[in-house]
């Protein structure tokens, strides 16, 4: 281990957590991750991700055998480890901000317990770099907290680093983002951060520097533009069925506009996962506490739109079901809340899957990587272990995430073995001439019937 190399400590090791400890080491310091669940502390420390992220296992097995990366479940190392570094230590806060039971705002116990935990031990100067999505106002109250509990009070500085890695692209988006965002206090805080990320910025990734409450909004406000493009797109598709158009062909239109462009552009099932409606509904909450609600009254019909595309999904397949799932066979195509992840959180695909079983159906699904995260989930939910084989004597398939592979599949194959050619395309990512040709109805959000 080199011993002159910058100590970096990463507290919450999930999808963000593991993937910025990871990538820490990779640009060559001496890296600490913890976390409260011990079971994934020990996978960690064995080199193993407990979770799919394609190139982060190969990272992670890379830096541990090297030994710039470990992890422990205890505060008190993390302080220690921290405190013999070069330079002041500097702590990333890695830990869920979910939405809190029964209300939009986010709940921030688990960064709360971190500064309960963590703060006591700190007898040193100390940089605490936020990375979890917050509502703006947090940074600051966390710095009075950490102030208040560490014996090396006003000395430990909070600063605000919001994350926009892409599950699915986590790595590339940690070593070579699209940008970088922090939030200070202090000149020393901004230079610290300036000199850990050196090796980024020399490489042209833009900075931007701001206070804490614009970097706590940056992350917010990014998450709301992109939710808001999508169900704009949706809400075109509910106006294209409605009066005979095509919304595919409305969004190709759309996108050649340089000031519209084509991400976030396709329409379908909308979106899902642990960000996005959590994020939404937190920053709704959060403008309401400061008194602006009207400002993002918007996003209730973002979330709406979103909510709506589940429904209409479930809806499409009970008419190919002429008009009852009762003693139906449905197959899922997807489970994941998008493809490349094993993450069902907030799963569109998931939630589609479980509202058809409730309705009478027996329901197959199969995903690429995340039949076992969605099990824990849904486990009445029959899984299957090949595309071809959930869709085995359905009645009605359901293409509801937009693995490669599903794409690939040719549709007069699966016709052999389905009890009745309809498919249902949530992504409107198949493509309907080649099904249509095979013999399928095909129905896709948006869409008139093929
Ligand atoms: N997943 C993403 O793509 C992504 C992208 C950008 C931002 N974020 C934000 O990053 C944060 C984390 O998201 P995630 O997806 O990695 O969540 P996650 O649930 O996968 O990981 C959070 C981890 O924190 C651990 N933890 C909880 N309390 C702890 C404590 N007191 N001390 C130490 N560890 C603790 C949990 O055990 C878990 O392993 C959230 O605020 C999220 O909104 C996530």
């Amino acid at each position: 281990m080199d011993a002159a190399a910058r100590r970096v400590t990463v507290i919450g090791t999930g999808y963000l957590g593991a993937t910025h400890a990871a990538c820490m080491a990779e640009l060559g310091y001496e890296v600490l991750g913890m976390d409260v669940d011990a079971e994934k502390v020990a996978a960690l420390s064995a080199g193993r991700i407990p979770f799919y992220e394609p190139g982060l296992p190969e990272l992670l097995a890379k830096q541990v055998a090297a030994g710039r990366l470990r992890f422990t479940t205890s505060y008190a190392e993390v302080a220690a480890f921290g405190a013999a570094g070069p330079g002041p230590a500097m702590h990333f806060l890695c830990v869920n901000t979910p939405q809190k039971k029964g209300e939009y705002a986010a709940d921030l116990s688990y960064l709360e317990a971190v500064a309960e935990g963590l703060a006591p031990h700190l007898a040193e100067p100390a940089l605490v770099v936020g990375k979890s999505t917050v509502p703006a106002g947090t940074a600051v109250r966390l710095g009075e907290r950490f102030a208040a509990l560490a014996p090396a009070g006003h000395d430990i500085e909070v600063a605000w680093n919001p994350e926009f890695l892409r599950e699915g692209f986590a790595v590339e988006d940690t070593l070579r983002p699209d940008r970088l965002v922090i939030g200070v206090g202090s000149a020393t805080a901004e230079a610290e951060l300036r000199s850990l990320y050196a090796p980024l910025l020399g490489a042209g990734v833009p900075l931007v520097v701001t206070d804490l409450a614009t970097a706590e909004l940056v992350k917010a406000a990014a998450n709301a533009f992109l939710s808001t493009k999508i169900s704009f797109i949706n809400a075109m598709a509910e106006v294209c069925e409605a009066a005979g158009g095509d919304v595919m062909a409305l969004s190709e239109a759309l996108s050649h506009d340089t000031r519209i462009g084509g991400r976030f552009l396709t329409p379908g099932l909308g979106f899902g996962g642990g960000c996005l409606p959590k994020d939404i509904r937190a920053f709704m909450a959060r403008a309401g506490e400061l008194g602006v609600d009207q400002a993002l009254a918007f996003l209730r019909e973002v979330d709406a739109i979103n909510m709506r595309r589940r429904i209409r999904t479930v809806d499409l397949a009970r008419e190919q079901c002429a008009g009852s799932f009762l003693g139906k066979r449905v197959a899922v195509w997807g489970a994941a809340f998008k493809p490349n992840t094993d993450d069902v959180r907030d799963s569109p695909a998931l939630n589609v899957a479980a509202q058809i079983q409730l309705q009478g159906a027996q329901v197959t699904v199969y995903d690429p990587q995340a039949n076992a995260t969605a099990t824990r989930i849904e486990p009445t939910l029959v899984f299957a272990d090949s595309a071809l084989e959930a869709a085995d004597g359905a009645h009605v398939l359901l293409h509801l995430t937009e693995w490669t592979e599903f794409r690939e599949i040719d549709p007069a194959v699966v016709g052999a073995r389905v009890a009745a050619k309809h498919v249902v395309d949530g992504r409107n990512a198949l493509d309907p001439d080649a099904w249509h040709r095979a013999g399928w109805t095909y129905r896709a959000l948006g869409r008139q019937v093929r």
